[in-house]
């Protein structure tokens, strides 16, 4: 992604979410040093995008998307397959997610490529029909945690 493509993104995104990204904050995503991928067809129109950040051992996927028309065409998978690819070779540990329970799709291209569902965390959506609990998922990378026990504890 360049940050001429965020417009492109943030208008997908409107297409596809009820809570949309805007252009700049993919943008600072871009800045802040964030995997920020986008999946180009041959005619170089936009056909979905996804947008991993580094946290502490793990990356974060903040978001995935892919246009409608080009839905169950494998682009979601080889986005979702080229975060796994970066943690992996960055040596993290793991990617982790958050997924609205009622997501099927996404819950179930999570499961495909070996999420593994980790614990429910209540209310953690808020939709137009009220809060939605979402699923905590994590992909293992079989790379050992960087944070030295302790690390996070505040200082005495
Ligand atoms: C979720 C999403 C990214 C999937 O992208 P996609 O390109 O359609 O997914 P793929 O074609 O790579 O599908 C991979 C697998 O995911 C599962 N899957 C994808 N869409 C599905 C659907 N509508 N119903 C059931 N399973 C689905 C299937 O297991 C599929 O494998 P298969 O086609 O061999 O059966 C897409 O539906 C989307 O953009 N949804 C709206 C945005 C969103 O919900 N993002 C996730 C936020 S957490």
């Amino acid at each position: 992604m360049l940050v001429t493509d965020t417009t492109a993104c943030a208008d997908l995104d409107r297409e596809i979410t009820a809570k949309p990204w805007s252009a700049a904050m993919f943008a600072e995503e871009l800045e802040l040093g964030s995997l920020c991928l986008i999946a180009e067809p041959d005619d170089h129109s936009l056909a979905g995008m996804a947008i991993a950040r580094p946290q502490l051992d793990e990356w974060h996927l903040l978001t995935i998307g892919v246009r409608p028309e080009w839905q169950r065409q494998g682009v979601g998978r080889r986005l979702l397959a080229a975060v796994i690819r970066r943690a992996e070779t960055t040596d993290f540990r793991s990617v982790m997610l958050e997924v609205r329970i009622s997501n099927k799709a996404a819950l179930h291209l999570y499961q495909a490529m070996g999420f593994q569902p980790l614990y429910r965390r209540p209310r953690y959506y808020r939709g137009p029909d009220g809060w939605e609990d979402a699923w905590v998922m994590d992909f293992r990378t079989g790379k050992k945690s960087t944070l030295r026990a302790g690390a996070m504890a505040p200082e005495a």
